[in-house]
Protein backbone atom coordinates (compact mmCIF):
# COMPACT_ATOMS: atom_id res chain seq x y z
CA UNK A 1 0.00 0.00 0.00
CA UNK A 2 1.39 3.17 -1.05
CA UNK A 3 0.63 6.41 0.50
CA UNK A 4 1.16 10.01 -0.84
CA UNK A 5 1.48 13.42 1.38
CA UNK A 6 1.59 16.97 0.20
CA UNK A 7 2.53 19.73 3.22
CA UNK A 8 1.32 23.08 2.65
CA UNK A 9 2.63 25.64 4.84
CA UNK A 10 5.22 26.35 7.73
CA UNK A 11 7.92 24.11 9.11
CA UNK A 12 5.59 22.78 11.68
CA UNK A 13 3.83 21.46 8.80
CA UNK A 14 6.63 19.89 7.15
CA UNK A 15 7.36 18.12 10.45
CA UNK A 16 3.81 16.90 11.25
CA UNK A 17 4.23 15.35 7.39
CA UNK A 18 7.29 13.12 8.76
CA UNK A 19 4.89 12.22 11.71
CA UNK A 20 2.03 10.88 9.75
CA UNK A 21 4.58 9.18 7.56
CA UNK A 22 5.90 7.56 10.57
CA UNK A 23 2.27 6.11 11.82
CA UNK A 24 1.46 4.93 8.51
CA UNK A 25 4.42 3.34 7.73
CA UNK A 26 3.97 1.40 10.95
CA UNK A 27 1.30 0.16 9.68
CA UNK A 28 2.78 -1.34 6.26
CA UNK A 29 2.45 1.87 4.55
CA UNK A 30 5.27 2.83 2.14
CA UNK A 31 5.67 6.91 0.48
CA UNK A 32 5.27 7.27 -3.01
CA UNK A 33 5.83 10.92 -4.69
CA UNK A 34 3.95 9.52 -7.36
CA UNK A 35 0.29 10.39 -6.32
CA UNK A 36 -1.19 8.07 -9.25
CA UNK A 37 0.46 5.20 -7.59
CA UNK A 38 -0.90 5.89 -4.61
CA UNK A 39 -3.35 4.45 -2.20
CA UNK A 40 -3.77 7.03 0.16
CA UNK A 41 -3.54 10.47 -0.63
CA UNK A 42 -3.21 12.59 2.78
CA UNK A 43 -3.35 16.95 2.29
CA UNK A 44 -1.45 18.83 5.36
CA UNK A 45 -2.77 21.77 4.97
CA UNK A 46 -2.40 25.23 5.74
CA UNK A 47 -5.12 28.09 6.48
CA UNK A 48 -2.59 31.31 7.69
CA UNK A 49 -4.60 33.24 4.88
CA UNK A 50 -7.18 33.08 2.79
CA UNK A 51 -5.55 32.44 -0.16
CA UNK A 52 -3.80 29.00 1.50
CA UNK A 53 -7.89 27.73 1.53
CA UNK A 54 -8.30 28.33 -1.95
CA UNK A 55 -5.35 26.68 -3.07
CA UNK A 56 -6.17 23.99 -0.93
CA UNK A 57 -9.50 23.79 -2.84
CA UNK A 58 -8.43 23.91 -6.46
CA UNK A 59 -6.40 21.09 -5.39
CA UNK A 60 -9.09 18.77 -4.06
CA UNK A 61 -11.36 19.57 -6.95
CA UNK A 62 -8.47 18.42 -9.01
CA UNK A 63 -8.28 15.25 -7.23
CA UNK A 64 -12.09 13.82 -8.50
CA UNK A 65 -10.81 12.24 -11.23
CA UNK A 66 -8.28 10.38 -9.71
CA UNK A 67 -10.57 9.20 -7.20
CA UNK A 68 -13.53 8.66 -9.53
CA UNK A 69 -10.70 6.15 -11.20
CA UNK A 70 -9.04 4.47 -8.66
CA UNK A 71 -11.48 1.98 -6.64
CA UNK A 72 -10.29 2.15 -2.86
CA UNK A 73 -8.57 5.28 -3.18
CA UNK A 74 -8.92 7.57 0.20
CA UNK A 75 -8.40 11.04 0.42
CA UNK A 76 -7.52 12.53 3.96
CA UNK A 77 -7.48 16.43 4.75
CA UNK A 78 -5.56 16.81 7.78
CA UNK A 79 -3.43 20.17 9.53
CA UNK A 80 -4.80 23.45 10.32
CA UNK A 81 -7.45 23.77 7.31
CA UNK A 82 -9.15 20.21 8.71
CA UNK A 83 -8.64 22.03 12.58
CA UNK A 84 -10.66 25.10 11.47
CA UNK A 85 -13.42 23.63 8.94
CA UNK A 86 -14.07 20.43 10.31
CA UNK A 87 -17.24 18.44 8.79
CA UNK A 88 -17.36 21.28 6.56
CA UNK A 89 -14.80 20.16 4.53
CA UNK A 90 -16.73 16.85 3.96
CA UNK A 91 -19.95 18.71 2.72
CA UNK A 92 -18.43 20.97 0.16
CA UNK A 93 -16.10 18.03 -0.86
CA UNK A 94 -18.29 14.88 -0.54
CA UNK A 95 -14.58 12.87 -2.32
CA UNK A 96 -12.92 13.17 1.07
CA UNK A 97 -13.07 10.43 3.25
CA UNK A 98 -11.07 11.35 6.47
CA UNK A 99 -10.52 14.60 7.46
CA UNK A 100 -8.16 14.82 11.05
CA UNK A 101 -7.16 17.44 13.44
CA UNK A 102 -3.53 19.01 14.34
CA UNK A 103 -3.81 16.92 17.97
CA UNK A 104 -4.62 13.53 17.17
CA UNK A 105 -2.09 12.58 13.89
CA UNK A 106 -1.41 9.41 16.09
CA UNK A 107 -5.05 8.26 15.15
CA UNK A 108 -4.85 8.27 11.58
CA UNK A 109 -4.12 4.87 11.27
CA UNK A 110 -7.02 3.81 13.26
CA UNK A 111 -9.62 6.23 11.38
CA UNK A 112 -8.37 4.59 7.91
CA UNK A 113 -9.13 1.24 9.43
CA UNK A 114 -12.67 2.24 10.50
CA UNK A 115 -13.42 4.33 7.35
CA UNK A 116 -12.74 0.86 5.25
CA UNK A 117 -15.29 -1.08 7.41
CA UNK A 118 -17.73 2.08 7.94
CA UNK A 119 -17.22 3.05 4.59
CA UNK A 120 -18.95 6.51 5.16
CA UNK A 121 -16.55 9.65 5.39
CA UNK A 122 -15.31 10.60 9.14
CA UNK A 123 -14.30 13.64 10.55
CA UNK A 124 -12.19 13.09 13.92
CA UNK A 125 -11.15 16.89 14.93
CA UNK A 126 -10.49 17.25 18.64
CA UNK A 127 -10.10 20.45 19.92
CA UNK A 128 -7.03 19.70 22.04
CA UNK A 129 -4.94 17.12 22.77
CA UNK A 130 -1.11 16.64 22.93
CA UNK A 131 0.37 13.14 20.70
CA UNK A 132 3.74 14.45 20.26
CA UNK A 133 6.28 12.08 20.72
CA UNK A 134 9.95 13.13 19.63
CA UNK A 135 10.65 9.25 19.09
CA UNK A 136 7.40 8.89 16.10
CA UNK A 137 8.60 10.67 13.20
CA UNK A 138 10.38 9.65 9.63
CA UNK A 139 13.16 11.96 8.67
CA UNK A 140 12.60 13.04 5.09
CA UNK A 141 16.58 14.55 5.17
CA UNK A 142 19.94 12.40 5.66
CA UNK A 143 22.00 15.29 7.69
CA UNK A 144 19.02 17.53 9.06
CA UNK A 145 16.22 17.23 10.79
CA UNK A 146 13.66 19.75 12.65
CA UNK A 147 12.53 19.25 16.65
CA UNK A 148 9.57 20.96 17.88
CA UNK A 149 10.51 22.61 21.76
CA UNK A 150 6.83 24.12 22.07
CA UNK A 151 3.49 23.20 20.27
CA UNK A 152 0.57 25.82 19.99
CA UNK A 153 0.62 29.67 20.80
CA UNK A 154 -0.27 32.28 23.73
CA UNK A 155 -0.12 35.21 21.77
CA UNK A 156 -3.26 35.50 20.37
CA UNK A 157 -2.15 38.20 17.75
CA UNK A 158 -5.29 39.63 16.80
CA UNK A 159 -4.59 38.85 13.27
CA UNK A 160 -4.49 35.43 13.56
CA UNK A 161 -5.70 31.89 13.58
CA UNK A 162 -2.42 29.72 14.94
CA UNK A 163 -3.47 29.67 18.45
CA UNK A 164 -7.04 28.66 17.58
CA UNK A 165 -5.65 25.83 15.54
CA UNK A 166 -2.64 24.99 17.32
CA UNK A 167 -4.24 25.44 20.65
CA UNK A 168 -2.30 26.65 23.61
CA UNK A 169 1.40 26.67 24.03
CA UNK A 170 3.03 23.51 25.42
CA UNK A 171 6.53 23.21 25.99
CA UNK A 172 8.36 19.59 25.22
CA UNK A 173 10.90 18.93 28.17
CA UNK A 174 14.42 19.51 27.90
CA UNK A 175 15.44 16.22 28.72
CA UNK A 176 13.11 14.33 25.80
CA UNK A 177 14.65 17.40 23.38
CA UNK A 178 18.24 16.70 24.00
CA UNK A 179 17.64 12.83 24.28
CA UNK A 180 16.01 12.74 20.88
CA UNK A 181 18.78 15.33 19.03
CA UNK A 182 21.52 12.92 20.47
CA UNK A 183 19.80 9.84 18.70
CA UNK A 184 19.67 12.09 15.60
CA UNK A 185 23.19 12.88 15.46
CA UNK A 186 24.23 9.17 15.87
CA UNK A 187 22.49 8.84 12.85
CA UNK A 188 24.36 11.35 10.85
CA UNK A 189 22.48 14.43 11.55
CA UNK A 190 24.72 17.72 11.32
CA UNK A 191 21.95 20.04 11.50
CA UNK A 192 18.54 20.75 13.72
CA UNK A 193 16.48 23.77 13.75
CA UNK A 194 14.32 23.94 16.86
CA UNK A 195 10.83 24.87 15.84
CA UNK A 196 8.22 26.87 17.70
CA UNK A 197 5.97 29.46 16.95
CA UNK A 198 7.27 31.54 19.36
CA UNK A 199 9.88 29.88 20.38
CA UNK A 200 11.62 32.42 23.52
CA UNK A 201 8.55 31.65 25.72
CA UNK A 202 10.17 28.22 26.03
CA UNK A 203 9.64 26.41 29.38
CA UNK A 204 6.99 29.34 30.86
CA UNK A 205 4.40 25.99 31.45
CA UNK A 206 7.32 23.53 32.59
CA UNK A 207 7.76 23.00 36.53
CA UNK A 208 11.45 23.99 36.07
CA UNK A 209 13.97 27.02 36.04
CA UNK A 210 14.77 26.70 32.11
CA UNK A 211 14.46 29.22 29.33
CA UNK A 212 14.75 29.28 25.77
CA UNK A 213 18.56 30.76 26.28
CA UNK A 214 19.00 27.63 29.02
CA UNK A 215 17.41 25.31 26.33
CA UNK A 216 19.75 26.52 23.49
CA UNK A 217 22.66 26.24 25.64
CA UNK A 218 21.92 22.70 26.41
CA UNK A 219 21.88 21.82 23.23
CA UNK A 220 24.81 23.38 21.38
CA UNK A 221 26.64 21.52 23.71
CA UNK A 222 25.45 18.00 22.07
CA UNK A 223 28.68 16.40 20.63
CA UNK A 224 28.67 16.36 16.74
CA UNK A 225 26.04 19.20 16.34
CA UNK A 226 27.68 21.33 13.62
CA UNK A 227 24.23 23.42 12.97
CA UNK A 228 21.68 25.16 15.24
CA UNK A 229 19.10 26.84 14.06
CA UNK A 230 15.71 27.99 15.78
CA UNK A 231 12.49 29.53 14.54
CA UNK A 232 9.92 31.56 14.85
CA UNK A 233 11.22 34.30 17.61
CA UNK A 234 8.72 36.86 18.97
CA UNK A 235 10.12 40.57 19.68
CA UNK A 236 8.15 40.62 23.10
CA UNK A 237 10.24 37.47 24.36
CA UNK A 238 13.31 38.18 22.69
CA UNK A 239 16.09 38.59 25.64
CA UNK A 240 19.68 40.06 26.30
CA UNK A 241 20.29 36.55 27.80
CA UNK A 242 19.32 34.70 23.97
CA UNK A 243 21.71 37.74 22.17
CA UNK A 244 24.42 36.25 24.56
CA UNK A 245 23.52 32.44 24.31
CA UNK A 246 23.62 32.93 20.37
CA UNK A 247 26.87 34.78 20.19
CA UNK A 248 28.88 32.79 22.39
CA UNK A 249 28.05 29.23 20.52
CA UNK A 250 29.86 28.95 17.75
CA UNK A 251 27.48 26.51 15.95
CA UNK A 252 24.42 28.40 16.66
CA UNK A 253 23.29 30.01 13.05
CA UNK A 254 24.10 33.42 13.01
CA UNK A 255 20.56 34.25 11.75
CA UNK A 256 17.29 35.44 13.61
CA UNK A 257 13.98 35.90 12.13
CA UNK A 258 12.40 38.48 14.44
CA UNK A 259 8.79 38.83 12.82
CA UNK A 260 8.12 42.92 13.21
CA UNK A 261 4.36 42.77 11.18
CA UNK A 262 4.17 46.72 11.34
CA UNK A 263 6.19 50.00 12.01
CA UNK A 264 3.40 51.83 13.31
CA UNK A 265 2.84 51.97 17.32
CA UNK A 266 -0.53 52.44 16.53
CA UNK A 267 -1.21 49.33 14.59
CA UNK A 268 1.21 47.30 16.59
CA UNK A 269 -1.27 47.99 19.38
CA UNK A 270 -4.65 46.56 17.73
CA UNK A 271 -2.52 43.86 16.62
CA UNK A 272 -1.64 42.64 20.29
CA UNK A 273 2.11 42.40 19.46
CA UNK A 274 3.12 43.74 23.10
CA UNK A 275 5.67 46.12 21.92
CA UNK A 276 6.53 49.24 20.47
CA UNK A 277 8.46 50.20 16.97
CA UNK A 278 10.87 51.86 20.28
CA UNK A 279 11.58 48.58 21.86
CA UNK A 280 11.78 46.40 18.10
CA UNK A 281 14.53 49.01 17.39
CA UNK A 282 16.44 48.50 20.59
CA UNK A 283 16.53 45.12 20.35
CA UNK A 284 17.84 45.22 17.00
CA UNK A 285 20.52 47.26 17.87
CA UNK A 286 21.65 44.67 20.96
CA UNK A 287 21.93 42.15 18.30
CA UNK A 288 23.73 44.00 15.96
CA UNK A 289 26.11 45.42 18.87
CA UNK A 290 26.92 41.84 20.05
CA UNK A 291 26.42 39.75 17.21
CA UNK A 292 27.59 42.27 14.10
CA UNK A 293 27.51 39.52 11.32
CA UNK A 294 23.91 38.59 12.57
CA UNK A 295 21.61 38.70 9.49
CA UNK A 296 18.06 39.39 10.65
CA UNK A 297 14.61 38.58 8.70
CA UNK A 298 10.94 39.64 9.51
CA UNK A 299 7.23 39.60 8.67
CA UNK A 300 5.41 42.26 7.80
CA UNK A 301 1.71 42.56 7.14
CA UNK A 302 0.46 45.43 4.94
CA UNK A 303 -3.08 46.07 4.82
CA UNK A 304 -4.43 45.34 8.30
CA UNK A 305 -7.63 47.02 9.43
CA UNK A 306 -7.26 51.24 10.20
CA UNK A 307 -3.82 50.98 8.61
CA UNK A 308 -3.46 54.37 6.50
CA UNK A 309 -0.98 55.90 4.74
CA UNK A 310 1.20 57.35 7.40
CA UNK A 311 1.13 54.45 9.42
CA UNK A 312 2.13 52.39 6.41
CA UNK A 313 4.79 55.03 5.80
CA UNK A 314 6.33 53.82 9.15
CA UNK A 315 6.91 50.55 8.38
CA UNK A 316 8.68 51.65 5.06
CA UNK A 317 10.26 54.16 7.37
CA UNK A 318 11.62 51.48 9.72
CA UNK A 319 12.90 48.63 7.56
CA UNK A 320 14.67 51.33 5.60
CA UNK A 321 16.51 51.92 9.11
CA UNK A 322 16.62 48.54 10.02
CA UNK A 323 17.83 46.99 6.70
CA UNK A 324 16.39 43.69 7.23
CA UNK A 325 18.20 41.06 5.04
CA UNK A 326 14.94 39.62 4.08
CA UNK A 327 11.01 40.20 4.89
CA UNK A 328 8.46 38.07 3.90
CA UNK A 329 5.60 40.25 3.41
CA UNK A 330 1.72 39.52 3.68
CA UNK A 331 -1.56 41.39 2.63
CA UNK A 332 -3.63 41.31 5.41
CA UNK A 333 -6.30 38.43 5.13
CA UNK A 334 -9.28 38.41 7.51
CA UNK A 335 -9.29 35.01 9.41
CA UNK A 336 -13.08 33.91 10.83
CA UNK A 337 -13.12 33.91 14.28
CA UNK A 338 -9.92 36.65 15.00
CA UNK A 339 -10.08 39.43 16.98
CA UNK A 340 -9.11 41.66 13.76
CA UNK A 341 -11.37 40.16 11.13
CA UNK A 342 -14.46 41.74 13.41
CA UNK A 343 -12.24 45.20 12.98
CA UNK A 344 -13.92 47.46 10.21
CA UNK A 345 -11.92 47.64 7.48
CA UNK A 346 -12.43 50.66 4.98
CA UNK A 347 -8.92 50.34 3.20
CA UNK A 348 -9.60 49.33 -0.57
CA UNK A 349 -8.13 46.39 -2.24
CA UNK A 350 -6.45 48.26 -4.42
CA UNK A 351 -4.31 50.75 -1.71
CA UNK A 352 -3.19 47.81 -0.01
CA UNK A 353 -1.74 46.33 -2.75
CA UNK A 354 -0.33 49.88 -3.67
CA UNK A 355 1.10 49.68 -0.13
CA UNK A 356 2.60 45.54 -0.94
CA UNK A 357 4.34 46.66 -4.01
CA UNK A 358 5.69 49.51 -2.65
CA UNK A 359 7.22 47.53 0.56
CA UNK A 360 8.31 44.79 -1.49
CA UNK A 361 10.19 47.04 -3.59
CA UNK A 362 11.71 48.93 -0.71
CA UNK A 363 12.94 45.82 0.71
CA UNK A 364 14.42 44.06 -2.75
CA UNK A 365 15.93 46.65 -2.94
CA UNK A 366 17.81 46.50 0.45
CA UNK A 367 18.04 42.53 0.25
CA UNK A 368 20.24 43.26 -2.78
CA UNK A 369 22.45 44.97 -1.29
CA UNK A 370 22.80 43.40 1.65
CA UNK A 371 23.93 40.64 -0.48
CA UNK A 372 26.36 42.26 -1.79
CA UNK A 373 28.11 42.81 1.07
CA UNK A 374 29.16 39.11 0.97
CA UNK A 375 30.91 38.97 -2.30
CA UNK A 376 34.34 38.57 -1.98
CA UNK A 377 34.30 36.64 1.70
CA UNK A 378 34.49 32.77 2.28
CA UNK A 379 31.81 31.43 4.34
CA UNK A 380 31.32 27.47 5.73
CA UNK A 381 28.37 26.30 4.04
CA UNK A 382 25.87 23.14 4.52
CA UNK A 383 25.06 21.50 0.90
CA UNK A 384 21.56 21.01 0.88
CA UNK A 385 20.48 20.20 -2.52
CA UNK A 386 20.65 20.44 -6.47
CA UNK A 387 20.54 24.35 -7.10
CA UNK A 388 17.08 24.97 -9.33
CA UNK A 389 19.19 27.90 -10.75
CA UNK A 390 21.60 25.41 -13.13
CA UNK A 391 22.25 21.59 -13.65
CA UNK A 392 25.20 20.54 -11.94
CA UNK A 393 25.08 23.72 -9.43
CA UNK A 394 24.43 22.72 -5.83
CA UNK A 395 22.33 24.76 -3.17
CA UNK A 396 23.48 25.19 -0.05
CA UNK A 397 22.88 27.50 3.23
CA UNK A 398 25.63 29.81 4.90
CA UNK A 399 25.38 30.38 8.94
CA UNK A 400 23.44 32.99 8.58
CA UNK A 401 20.53 30.88 6.22
CA UNK A 402 21.52 32.82 2.89
CA UNK A 403 20.97 30.70 0.29
CA UNK A 404 23.96 30.01 -2.28
CA UNK A 405 24.58 28.24 -5.28
CA UNK A 406 27.92 26.97 -6.95
CA UNK A 407 28.91 24.43 -9.16
CA UNK A 408 29.63 20.75 -7.27
CA UNK A 409 28.88 16.91 -7.42
CA UNK A 410 26.06 15.40 -5.84
CA UNK A 411 28.08 13.58 -3.70
CA UNK A 412 28.57 16.87 -1.29
CA UNK A 413 24.93 16.80 -0.25
CA UNK A 414 24.66 16.79 3.83
CA UNK A 415 28.36 17.96 3.55
CA UNK A 416 30.03 20.87 4.53
CA UNK A 417 32.68 22.96 2.50
CA UNK A 418 33.87 26.41 2.56
CA UNK A 419 32.57 28.68 -0.06
CA UNK A 420 33.89 31.94 -1.82
CA UNK A 421 31.04 33.99 -2.97
CA UNK A 422 31.57 35.63 -6.16
CA UNK A 423 28.48 37.15 -7.02
CA UNK A 424 24.92 37.90 -5.96
CA UNK A 425 20.65 38.44 -6.27
CA UNK A 426 17.93 39.42 -4.12
CA UNK A 427 17.52 36.54 -2.50
CA UNK A 428 20.17 34.28 -3.32
CA UNK A 429 24.09 34.33 -3.58
CA UNK A 430 26.29 32.71 -6.14
CA UNK A 431 29.62 31.33 -5.22
CA UNK A 432 32.53 28.88 -5.54
CA UNK A 433 33.77 25.98 -3.74
CA UNK A 434 37.43 26.93 -1.95
CA UNK A 435 37.71 23.83 -0.07
N1 LIG B 1 -3.00 37.83 7.23
C1 LIG B 1 -1.79 38.06 6.67
N2 LIG B 1 -0.64 37.58 7.16
C2 LIG B 1 -0.71 36.82 8.27
N3 LIG B 1 0.26 36.21 9.00
C3 LIG B 1 -0.33 35.58 10.03
N4 LIG B 1 -1.65 35.75 10.00
C4 LIG B 1 -1.92 36.53 8.92
C5 LIG B 1 -3.11 37.08 8.35
N5 LIG B 1 -4.30 36.86 8.89
C6 LIG B 1 1.68 36.34 8.69
C7 LIG B 1 2.47 36.99 9.83
C8 LIG B 1 3.21 35.84 10.43
C9 LIG B 1 3.43 34.94 9.24
C10 LIG B 1 3.77 33.54 9.53
O1 LIG B 1 2.23 35.03 8.53
O2 LIG B 1 3.36 37.92 9.27
O3 LIG B 1 4.41 36.21 11.06
FE1 LIG C 1 0.22 33.90 15.36
FE2 LIG C 1 1.20 35.81 16.96
FE3 LIG C 1 1.24 33.23 17.75
FE4 LIG C 1 2.88 34.05 15.76
S1 LIG C 1 2.92 34.74 17.91
S2 LIG C 1 1.60 32.18 15.79
S3 LIG C 1 1.61 35.60 14.72
S4 LIG C 1 -0.60 34.48 17.39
Amino acid sequence: MKVFIETFGCQVNEYDSERILYYLEKEGYKETKIIEKSDIIILNTCTIRENANNKLYGHIGNLKKLKEKTPGLLICIGGCTAQSLKEKLIYDFPIIDIVFGTHNISELPELIKRKNLEKKSICSVPKEGFDYDLDKFIRTSSFRASIPVTIGCNNFCSYCIVPYVRGKEISIEPAKIVRSIKKLIADGVIEITLLGQNVNSYGQDLNSSIDFAGLLDEVSDITGLRRLKFMTSHPKDFSPKIINTIKNKKNIGNHIHLPIQSGSNKILKVMNRKYSREDYLKTINLIRKEIPDCSITTDIIVGFPGESKEDFQETIDIIKKIRFNRAFTFIYSPRNGTKASMLKDSTPQYIKKKFFSELLETQNKISAETNKEFIDKKFEVVVECKSTKKASFLRGRLANNTLVNFNGPDLLYGKIVTVKIIGSMNFFLLGEIVK
